[in-house]
């Protein structure tokens, strides 16, 4: 009974039990190693007849081997049940786990919607400069320097950058713009640009922000009239709002029309009849009007040939009003928890 010989058996023990495949290999491997004719037994049962030195050392080695082997045996067992737990716990009936899927922004999703009712009939898109030259913000839409109609536009200015012939930079407070920018990209009739862009202005409360966006139209051609601008203004708010909206128009001042309205949608939630949201039945959209004179001639068009018309509204505004959100930082703030709602 020597030492290295009873360090094998153990190690062929402990290596025979890792490799058992199941329960039943294990309780085999448990009756030739431990069962009542099983090695370990045997040697055990030697034990009483060796001499009183080897009794102590041999025995307690053979005690311990039996001891490691029980344990080994042990161990694999609770793998096997645990293994067994969890096949019995496995559902494949349920739905797998979605990766979170984020969507485009509000804002983004209201510009490709307005883009696209637009395009039904008729505009292409376009997006112009947020840094402008002061020529194409004001000066050439018939707004001169020191007129009091740049106070409302609330503009910022770029220090240190001025076009010899255009003049200073600004960033873009409104898309309007975008309209002699187009006549002078475009060269030809008709025009029926759609510019959505971001504007910036210093003005900050629940309904204005710093930087938000515009969407503007700009049609001229020969013969277009105000009625082609009622109309395209019916069309977009019937479209975006639902068919029970309608448009008006009343009179109203900007530089660059002639004449000039704000427009007005009937109260989404009131349906018209007056409200506390709304002021009598009607909320405020934009401006539009028919383009000036002087901003044609500024563009290089005979305004005695070719007439158009032209509307500039917030991106913001629409979508606040369509789905009643009652303060525009919300739509800047990021917060997951309001744009999940959309
Ligand atoms: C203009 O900017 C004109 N350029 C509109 C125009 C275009 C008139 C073409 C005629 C022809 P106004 O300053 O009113 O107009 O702004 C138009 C719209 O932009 C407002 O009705 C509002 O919806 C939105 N808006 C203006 N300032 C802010 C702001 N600080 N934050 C969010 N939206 C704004």
């Amino acid at each position: 009974m020597d030492t290295n010989r009873l360090q094998n058996l153990k190690n062929q023990a402990i290596s025979s039990i890792l490799e058992t495949k199941n329960e039943q290999e294990l309780e085999e491997l448990r009756i030739e190693y431990l069962g009542r004719h099983g090695q370990i037994t045997q040697l055990l049962k030697k034990i009483p007849s060796l001499s009183p030195e080897q009794k102590k050392d041999k025995g307690n080695l053979i005690n311990e081997i039996k001891k490691i082997i029980e344990e080994a045996i042990i161990s694999q067992k609770k793998n096997f049940q645990q293994k067994d737990n969890q096949e019995e716990w496995f559902d494949i009936t349920i739905p797998g786990e979605k990766p979170v899927k984020g969507h485009l922004h509000l804002i983004t999703q209201a510009i490709e919607e307005i883009t696209d009712i637009f395009k039904k009939i008729g505009f292409y898109r376009v997006a112009y400069p947020e840094v402008e030259w002061d020529w194409y913000a004001f000066e050439g839409l018939n707004i001169p320097k020191n007129h009091p109609a740049r106070d409302e536009l609330e503009t910022f200015f770029i220090q240190n950058l001025k076009h010899p012939k255009y003049g200073e930079a600004v960033l873009t407070p409104h898309t309007s713009s975008g309209q002699l920018r187009e006549i002078q990209r475009l060269g030809k009739l008709p025009v029926r640009m759609l510019n959505v862009a971001k504007c910036y202005r210093r003005q900050v409360d629940i309904s204005h922000a710093p930087m938000f966006y515009q969407f503007e139209g700009l049609v001229i051609d020969q013969g277009i009239n105000i009625t082609h601008l009622k109309g395209t203004l019916d069309f977009f708010v019937k479209q975006y709002f639902g068919p029970q909206r309608e448009a008006r128009v009343r009179p109203f001042h900007f530089q660059f029309t002639e004449p000039s309205f704000e427009v007005d949608v009937s109260c989404i939630v009131c349906g018209g009849r007056g409200c506390r949201v709304c002021k009598q039945g009607w909320m405020e959209l934009g401006g539009a009007g028919m383009v000036h004179p002087t901003v044609l001639k500024n563009g290089g068009l005979d305004p005695t040939k070719y007439t158009g018309f032209a509307f500039g509204w917030g991106v913001e505004r629409v979508l606040m009003m369509k789905y009643k959100i009652d303060d525009i930082r919300l739509l800047f703030s990021g917060d997951l928890r309001f744009l999940e709602q959309f």
